[in-house]
């Protein structure tokens, strides 16, 4: 239970701190959480939310998870960090060997940074030096999808579709090409292939696997990305599959790109990596693409690192989660989520909610009312309310709504989500 000096924290906060994603004229006041257990966050007031939301996507297995904390305690009495250029540790090789059991073959090299910014600033540094150094001048452009979103580092909002997140620095990010959604498979593939006309000016293409998330969770198949993808190799294209969100059995698969036939070249994974405990991003390659970096020459280095690379309490974090997720009934878990939200879209029929739909544990669906379908759309804050006033913690992406909770969650919790939103909804048309 929160002690007596923690019952101001909010209050404090706005002193003090500024928020991410947070217009603090309108949003002044941030909750404070003193605790959680399990699918449940708790205030200084003692007021218990669901996370519907995993926390911004990273929570697998439930908050404060003993066995996760445990570990990583185990880890910090025995080293709790250490450079890792010209060192290395167990955890590290471990989680490594781990995760590459878990790709395709021909993923063969990890490298590690902070973040899913970071990740995927690795991804293209990688993609455009791997021709680089190879003496190819040519191969500069870089190909991504419309509502794409890959982070919010220069590198990273470069690659995001023109959006509000990054509209303020348009000028100073630098030249992306982007090809129709994923949504309209023959539009995105046709444009795909006319870009292929001149495939010796592209290094890579890179794109959320089967869901794109602060996009507006939109959804498309295997199918047509396995189409982008073939399309893509075929020409000498480089794929980066951005796994960030899909990774980890958000989509009902260890991966997104486990839905398809086509394999990508490099992958980046964050957020539920370590269960959500603690913050890394992993980039992973071919050898093929390391030993384009291999070379007496030491410009043909990667020059890439951050201060915490490869932390050893944040590789124990991701081991103890991938031990939870090798423990038996975890996929069950996962399989009763889908087939809760299969169920519920399957008896929704409800004028305000449109477009259902769902990807494996990701449910999503738009807001009626009347406004175009935006991040701006104002419906978002009045939603957001109704829900944290009921104890659930929900940010729509505009006026999408989506459910994308840690894979501990009942299915009372589940249909208690399901009533809330069907209450908002029965508000909207009342
Ligand atoms: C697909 C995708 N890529 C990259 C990122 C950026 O990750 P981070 O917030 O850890 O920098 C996100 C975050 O939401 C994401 O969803």
């Amino acid at each position: 239970m929160p002690n007596k000096l923690s019952y101001n924290i909010s209050k404090r906060d706005e002193q003090v701190i500024w928020h991410p994603f947070t217009q603090h004229q309108i949003e002044p006041h941030s909750i404070a959480i003193t605790h959680g257990e399990g699918v449940y966050l708790f205030d200084e007031a003692g007021k218990k939310y669901i996370d519907a939301i995993s926390s911004w996507w990273v929570n697998l297995h439930g908050h404060a998870h003993p066995y996760l904390a445990e570990k990583i305690y185990e880890q910090a009495l025995k080293i709790e960090q250490v450079i890792f250029a010209g060192f290395t540790h167990e955890p590290a090789v471990h989680l490594s060997e781990r995760i590459l059991g878990l790709l395709p073959a021909h993923f063969q090299k990890v490298f590690f940074s902070d973040n899913g910014s970071t990740a995927v600033e690795v991804a293209i540094k990688m993609a455009l030096q791997y021709f680089h150094n190879q003496g190819n001048t040519r191969k500069r452009k870089i190909i991504a999808l419309a509502d794409a979103y890959h982070g919010d580092t220069f590198g990273a909002m470069s690659l995001g579709a023109p959006s509000a997140f990054n509209a303020p620095f348009q000028e100073m990010l630098f030249e992306v090409e982007f090809i129709p959604s994923p949504i309209d498979p023959e539009a995105c593939l046709k444009a795909l292939q006319e870009k292929m006309l001149h495939a010796e000016d592209y290094a890579a293409f890179i794109f959320e696997p089967l869901v794109q998330g602060a996009g507006g969770m939109v959804m498309y198949s295997a199918e047509t990305l396995d189409s982008l993808i073939a399309c893509a190799q075929a020409n000498q294209v480089l794929c980066i599959a951005d796994e960030i969100m899909t990774g980890f059995g958000r989509t009902g698969k260890f991966f997104a790109i486990d839905h398809g036939h086509q394999k990508p070249d490099i992958m980046c994974l964050s957020k539920g990596l370590t269960g959500g405990m603690l913050a890394m991003g992993l980039t992973i390659c071919s050898d093929e693409l390391f030993n384009a970096f291999l070379s007496a020459d030491r410009h043909k280095t990667l020059f890439h690192s951050h201060s915490f690379t490869a932390n050893p309490l944040t590789c124990a974090a991701a081991n103890a989660s991938l031990d939870l997720m090798e423990a038996e009934g975890f996929w069950e878990k996962i399989e009763a989520i889908i087939e809760s939200h299969d169920r519920w879209i399957q008896q929704t029929n409800h004028p305000a909610l449109k477009n259902l739909r769902q990807t494996g544990t990701i449910l999503a669906f738009e807001l009626e009312n009347g406004e175009a379908n935006d991040y701006m759309n104002p419906i978002r804050g009045r939603a957001y309310e109704h829900f944290i006033k009921k104890g659930v913690l929900l940010r729509p992406l505009g006026n999408t709504i989506y459910v994308l909770a840690p894979y501990c969650i009942s299915q009372v919790d589940l249909d208690y989500i399901y009533t809330c939103i069907q209450e908002f909804a029965d508000e909207l048309v009342g």
